[in-house]
């Protein structure tokens, strides 16, 4: 099977190619990108007025499966995450049972081959059950492809234990993805401790929470070696630890989630589950910390953290309501209304940070790039669209988003994943 891509805006991280070019898929493979392609092809693909961009490489989402299946599934979240322009996942693994195992790894590997459109690389839990209190099988995991090691949805809180499972991770050659957030320290809070928490009576997570280990955390990393990343940063602390990381020469990155860099807790209005999420939305300081962050190359990565919830989990007030936002369909419109438009990223920059930045921390040499004889994973995008998010429109289980009704800017024409365009389906 052969397709021409043609008269696109063709953006490359890894070539700088930044123009009107014209793309030859054969198989799974793109062959040649060029000025002008006039070789026959059984698909011809018109790109005019969109730019043709390297799949986004989500690294940080949930699908529920196994176990949580009433939320999202491999297949459901993968339907979301190509309808969103995203081609490869990484599924974290606080799903039930928890992946700790070699074995769980790899039959959610099997199972992605068939059942989800996006490609679906299972993340294993730093400890047995997340519990914890002792090492899950990090070598076995690894082993089978799980590129990077995370307890998501809390920290190790144990520095020792933690230390151990890093130490382990760096020599599997896998990375770890930490979720920061001092437990002993969130004594009930809902959302940012501030004066909108006052105002809706709700008890607050103070910045503190999750500066604290990410500073741990980097100090860890410094004693182990270990490739760090940071999850879903919400702090102006957050950014500048991972500055001083940088500075100091470790392998340390770190992510944002458009809800974190878009919205603050002035937005939440009345006590709305679906304002709820952890990391919580954090002050105009934060946010403005976030974008410069984003901006000068110090974040790296722009990821989702996808927590699909129903209905009945989110539509409560912040108190019962359960932590969580989807994101997987809506991150790149939302990216390029609040960051490319306004011009604090470049188109550049946004390929650079939802495409090849994540294949570079996750080692996929032939992904997260528009060139010859990489995988053909691309997203097609149309950044003149004007329209509201409506949730109701959402393929994902999940409808839990702050965003209904939002108004951006860009929309996801075509998704391909391997040469074939999965995406309209
Ligand atoms: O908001 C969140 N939801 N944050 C997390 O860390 C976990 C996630 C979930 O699993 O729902
Ligand atoms: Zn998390
Ligand atoms: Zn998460």
């Amino acid at each position: 099977m052969t397709v021409l891509i043609k008269n696109g805006h063709v953006v490359d991280p890894l070539t700088g190619k930044d123009g009107k070019y014209d793309v030859l898929v054969e198989g799974d493979r793109i062959k040649r990108v060029a000025e002008h392609i006039t070789e026959d092809a059984q698909d011809i693909l018109d790109a005019e007025g969109c730019y043709v961009l390297p799949g986004f490489i989500d690294l940080h989402v949930h699908f529920r499966d196994p176990g949580l299946e009433y939320k999202e599934t491999l297949e459901t979240g993968g339907r979301a995450a190509v309808k969103g322009g995203v081609t490869t996942v990484c599924a974290m693994p606080n799903t039930r049972p928890v992946i700790d195992t070699a074995k769980k790894v790899e039959e959610v590997h099997e199972r992605q081959k068939t059942e989800s459109l996006t490609n679906v690389i299972q993340l294993g839990s730093v400890t047995v059950g997340q519990y914890g209190k002792e090492l899950a099988d990090i070598k076995g995991m690894a082993e089978k492809g799980c590129r990077a090691i995370s307890e998501d949805g809390k920290s190790v809180m144990d520095a020792s234990l933690y230390r151990k499972g890093m130490k382990l991770a760096k020599e599997c050659g896998i990375a770890v993805f930490a979720h920061c957030e001092d437990i002993t320290m969130v004594e009930g809070g809902v959302m940012n401790a501030d004066e909108n928490a006052e105002r809706l009576g709700l008890s607050g997570i103070t910045n503190s929470v999750e500066d604290v280990i990410a500073a741990r955390d980097i100090l860890l990393a410094k004693e182990t070696g270990v490739s760090l990343h940071l999850c879903h940063c919400s702090t102006a602390g957050s950014v500048k630890l991972v500055k001083l990381a940088k500075e100091a020469g470790l392998s340390v990155t770190a992510e944002v989630c458009p809800h974190h860099f878009i919205l603050t807790s002035d937005d939440i209005l009345s006590d709305d589950g679906n304002y709820k999420m952890n990391p919580p939305l954090r002050s105009k300081e934060d946010v403005e910390m976030l974008r410069q962050g984003l901006k000068d190359g110090i974040i790296d990565v722009i990821a989702t953290d996808h927590a699909p919830h129903s209905e009945e989990e989110k539509n409560k007030s912040m108190k019962e309501a359960a932590f969580g936002i989807v994101g997987v369909e809506t991150s790149a419109a939302l990216t390029y209304t609040a960051l490319v438009k306004t011009g604090i990223l470049s188109m550049m920059d946004m390929a650079g940070k939802m495409s090849s930045n994540p294949a570079k921390i996750l080692g996929l040499k032939d992904k997260g790039s528009i060139s010859e004889g990489k995988i053909a994973d691309i997203v097609i995008f149309d950044s003149k669209k004007e329209y509201r998010i409506d949730k109701s429109t959402f393929v994902s289980k999940g409808k839990n988003t702050p965003f209904d009704g939002f108004p951006v800017t860009g929309e996801v024409a075509y998704t391909m994943v391997a040469g074939k365009i999965v995406y309209p389906f």
